[in-house]
């Protein structure tokens, strides 16, 4: 049995068609919110998934959707909080959690789900958590894999959805720091199936998988194209990320409350740095461009 913590998620609900095609039996944890005419949990069963309900936070329902698992897959959390105290839990305290109780139970493969950009000394603290995340699955004693995805996208886009309430601002959009940070948006199948191909292959233990689409966009770039999709016209201004000025000091509300880290993010790369990797599985090659029309459209 295969755990898929997120699997309710956008990339974990991806997976699990990867999952179903090759006709892997999985579970998924979900803390199964909404009322019962939205709940996700019929049609996870429908799908012939095992569900767990629970929290995720919580050792005793970690230790419950482990039990008879000899694989986990970590997709679990969403990348975009507004809670400091929530990203530091889903995104590292979980994964202290996970690791321990995955080697109590036996787990044997695991999966984890970080993030291109994830570094020590990020200036994004979501991206200090998840490598913090990766050195504790390194450490531990089963047969590990990394996967580092881009921003990614399919039906949604959550990377938008977080700079959106920035891109309605009048007079002018405010862009923290140069603007000049990369991002490579990826279809969310493309990561799912590099998850799912790893999964058991022996070539794929104890490596770090980087996943970038195939352009390459500054955020300056990326704000234009979005811009012209939605035919916004507003300027951009630029907010010196670090600066103590008043202007700087709105700017640095405005985006806390709609993301604690959004600046930080913002201002880090999340583009693929490793010179060569040989991945398990062929990227499709499909370009945002391509979706962001309907993207838009969903929105
Ligand atoms: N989105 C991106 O562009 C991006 C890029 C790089 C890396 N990542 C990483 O990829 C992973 C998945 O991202 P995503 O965008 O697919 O997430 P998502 O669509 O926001 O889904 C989050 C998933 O995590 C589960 N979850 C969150 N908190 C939980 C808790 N306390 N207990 C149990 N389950 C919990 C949710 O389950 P329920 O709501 O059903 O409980 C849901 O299945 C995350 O680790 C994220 O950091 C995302």
């Amino acid at each position: 049995m295969i755990l898929v913590l997120g699997g309710s998620g956008l990339l974990g609900s991806a997976i699990l068609k990867h999952l179903q095609r090759q006709r892997y039996p999985a579970r998924v944890l979900t803390r199964g919110m909404g009322d019962w005419r939205t709940s996700n949990i019929p049609i996870l069963k429908q799908q012939g998934t095992e569900v767990v309900v629970g929290d995720m936070t919580d050792p005793n329902v970690l230790t419950r959707a482990i039990s008879g698992c000899t694989a986990v897959i970590h997709a679990g959390g969403s990348f975009f909080q507004s809670n400091p105290d929530v990203m530091k839990s889903v995104h590292l305290d979980v994964v202290g959690d996970l690791t321990r109780i995955a080697e109590l139970g036996g787990v044997q493969r695991f999966i984890h789900v970080s993030c291109l950009g994830a570094s020590e000394h990020s200036l994004s603290t979501m991206m200090q958590y998840k490598w913090e995340a990766e050195q504790l699955v390194r450490d531990a004693p089963f047969y590990w894999t990394i996967v580092r995805p881009s921003y990614f996208y399919g039906a949604s886009f959550p990377f938008l959805n977080a700079l959106l309430p920035i891109l309605k601002l009048k007079p002018v959009i405010p862009v923290p720091g140069s603007g000049l940070s990369e991002i490579e948006p990826v279809f969310v199948d493309d990561v799912a199936n590099v998850i799912v191909q790893s999964l058991y292959n022996r070539g794929s233990v104890s490596k770090v998988y980087e996943i970038g689409g195939p352009v390459t966009y500054t955020i300056l770039e990326f704000i234009d194209l979005v811009k012209d999709f939605m035919k916004i016209k507003t300027p951009l201004m630029h907010i010196p990320s670090d600066s103590a000025d008043k202007t700087a000091k709105v700017f640095g509300k405005i985006v806390k409350n709609v993301h604690t880290d959004l600046i930080g993010l913002l201002s880090v790369d999340s583009s693929c740095k490793q010179e060569e990797q040989e991945l398990p599985a062929q990227l499709s090659g499909l370009t945002l461009e391509e979706h962001l029309g309907a993207i838009i459209q969903n929105l």
